[in-house]
């Protein structure tokens, strides 16, 4: 009697964590083919990879071990390629697009929001609503600009349903993706935007009043926490605040840079 499709994937550790998906024939055949006992060399990856119809080259989900091991390897394109394709957490089934992260691959400052909202979700880019706007006056406020030296991303990358905080295992699948940006980005400071950004990138429960007016430490990057743009809209007097830990992020910069420049 050959193997069924379930027997093989088991025998490969591939089951039941992989999910089928787009697959095309001729891997469908090959998996035919593999169950009737004539299947070929081993493939020389240990993470099956699936060719889409639109041809880019996307894994299924992984325990979450080989999916940090995989996604700490990727460049650009690939890890570009990957969040478009990911359905590693429910909340790929509600998003019209995913919100990568957009701005100076090279930046100096890395600005962190919690996840897309309705705007976002549809323009797949992260703070172009309301919020987005205040964003951009910040940013004004102290002579930066979106885009130049500076780059802005969110905790995950699909819109949570009616923009709740995104739950413990959606961050889990989705933090590798920004890790993997902070290493290739290597900004000089962090700032997070709100709570649940500080919170879920300091892995520790505080409020942001709490956290405010300090540098911690991202993994080794420098990081400041102020309010959500989104929150200031609805809060006039944490403005002032607000203005009080950009003013702090510069200061904090220039002395970043120039310890960088100085002669070692
Ligand atoms: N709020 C966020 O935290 N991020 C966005 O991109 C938009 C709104």
């Amino acid at each position: 009697m050959s193997a069924s499709r379930e027997d093989i994937l088991q025998e490969l550790g591939l089951w039941p964590q992989w999910r089928r998906r787009d697959l095309p024939a001729e891997i469908e055949n090959s998996l035919e083919h593999a169950a009737s006992g004539n299947a070929g060399e081993a493939p020389a990856r240990s993470t099956p990879v699936v060719q889409k119809k639109s041809g880019a080259l996307t894994s299924p989900v992984l325990p979450l071990d080989q999916r940090v091991a995989e996604i700490a390897g990727m460049e650009w394109p690939q890890l570009k390629q990957s969040v478009a394709d990911c359905t590693a957490c429910a909340l790929h089934k509600g998003r019209n697009k995913t919100v990568f992260g957009v701005g100076d691959e090279k930046a100096e400052w890395l600005f962190v929001g919690e996840g897309p909202g309705a705007d976002e979700d549809i323009k797949g880019e992260p703070f172009v609503g309301q919020g987005g706007k205040l964003l951009d006056s910040m940013l004004a406020a102290i002579k930066l600009k979106r885009g130049e030296n500076v780059y802005i991303a969110n905790v995950v990358k699909c819109r949570p349903p009616n923009n709740r905080n995104p739950e413990a295992d959606e961050v889990a699948q989705c933090e590798p993706y920004l890790h993997r940006q902070i290493e290739m980005i290597r900004p000089k400071l962090i700032i997070a935007l709100g709570k649940v950004a500080a919170v879920n990138l300091l892995k520790r429960e505080a409020s942001v009043a709490s956290m405010r007016g300090k540098i911690h430490d991202y993994r080794g990057t420098p990081m400041i926490v102020t309010y959500h743009p989104a929150y200031l809209l609805r809060s006039l007097p944490e403005k002032a605040r607000a203005w009080e830990d950009l003013c702090f992020a510069v200061e904090t910069m220039k002395g970043l840079q120039s310890a960088a420049a100085a002669p070692t």
